[in-house]
């Protein structure tokens, strides 16, 4: 049975060929790139030459704690340093446009990390301004090379459950939003900067909706001034539809984070160990409930690697592959557009109150 699995596990290989390997640098030491970007890539074997940040100190101190050898003093010395061929985005996200735009015309590939712009226009304008100089530019949805959600999705598209019928994300958690001053203070909080993850893999897995129903609310004191629970409904042609329900304020001490795919011959079902410990979490658990392998009852899957860090390596090692190969990352920031759309199509629902309609393009 279990070698079954193989080809699942497989799917899931976050190892980054040798030859694909080029040399990295990164922009922004904030919180992520401490615990997830640098850990992941050293796990990987990349090759991270220089970091820069606003922040010089908070620099100099990530690149210690994680063996980077340069520390840039501007965005220009990072940029005219000819090694570099990528560079890795990770700064508060109303500075990324403009990071983006100096990086590409200094002839650089891109990793950016999500959102990956405020609107649909200026992430447009990005996509068209990297096609035009013969750039790559991928956006960091790791969520999707989470070994939970990266597993589950080779399973449906080995056909183990048949037709999809229904994907549902729900979780509910606390969470600590003080390490991210811009967080609090953001009107646009819990789908722009979490569920942005679970709609992005869904959209992986069936693909765009055709309508959206979201609603969105707060918890009394609760800290941040944006929406922190939300409930996201999303239509598919026929009789597929999707679900995202989350909350961040559970003050119960119970976290829960759960995924479920139904099909027409079977089911799938986990959890996303990072959201029950976050940032360490634990490995995600997958099982599985086919007529078509067939299983007895629900058998589980081993999950081996964790959200933070390993998936990170998944965005990036992409990226670099189709670099060497002139292919498209899996990421690629015209697909996500698409995400954009869907958030902004989630938002207007929750500002209106009405289901919102979303045009094939
Ligand atoms: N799972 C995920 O994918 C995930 C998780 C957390 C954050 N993020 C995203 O990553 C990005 C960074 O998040 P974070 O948690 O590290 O935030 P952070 O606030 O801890 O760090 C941001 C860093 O960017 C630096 N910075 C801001 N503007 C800059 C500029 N123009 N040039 C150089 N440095 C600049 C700041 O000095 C700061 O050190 C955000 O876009 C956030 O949405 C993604």
């Amino acid at each position: 049975m279990l070698e079954l699995f193989a080809p699942i596990a497989a799917a899931c290989d976050l190892t980054v060929a040798e030859q694909d390997k080029r040399p990295i640098a990164i922009v922004g030491a904030g919180v992520i790139v401490d615990v997830a970007h640098l850990p992941a890539y050293r796990r990987a074997g990349l090759d991270v030459v220089g970091i820069y940040d606003l922040n010089a100190d908070r620099a100099a101190q990530v690149a210690a704690r994680h063996g980077v050898e340069k520390v840039y003093r501007s965005l220009d010395e990072l940029l005219l340093d000819e090694r570099v061929e990528v560079v890795d985005i990770a700064v508060a996200p109303q500075a990324q446009p403009a990071v983006v735009r100096q990086a590409l015309r200094a002839g650089k590939h891109l990793l950016c990390q999500k959102p990956f712009a405020p609107d649909e226009e200026t992430g447009k304008e990005l996509v068209a301004l990297a096609r035009k100089l013969d750039l790559q530019i991928a956006v960091n949805q790791q969520l999707r090379f989470d070994e939970g959600i990266a597993a589950a999705r080779a399973m449906v598209r080995a056909g183990w459950i048949g037709h999809p019928t229904a994907m549902s994300v729900t979780v509910n958690i606390a969470t600590d939003w003080t390490a991210w001053e811009w967080l609090l203070t953001t009107d646009r909080l819990e789908i722009m900067f979490h569920s942005i993850h679970y709609l992005d893999a869904i959209r992986s897995i069936l693909g765009d909706p055709v309508r959206v129903f979201c609603t969105g609310s707060r918890t009394p004191g609760q800290l941040p001034k944006g929406e922190t629970r939300t409930m996201s409904t999303l239509v598919y042609p026929g009789d597929v539809r999707a679900l995202v329900h989350v909350t961040h304020e559970n003050r119960t001490g119970d976290p829960e984070a759960l995924f479920r795919i139904d099909g027409s011959e079977g089911s799938i079902k986990g959890t996303l160990g990072l959201l029950y410990n976050y940032p360490d979490g634990r490995p995600d658990t997958l099982e599985v409930n086919s007529r078509i392998l067939p299983t007895d009852g629900w058998l589980p899957y081993p999950v081996t690697t964790r959200w933070i860090p390993d998936a990170f390596a998944g965005p990036m090692g992409s990226l670099l592959k189709a670099i060497s190969t002139g292919s498209t990352p899996e990421t690629t920031a015209s697909d996500n557009l698409h995400t954009l759309r869907l958030l902004h199509a989630l938002y207007d629902s929750m500002d209106t109150g009405e289901s919102r309609a979303l045009e094939s393009s």
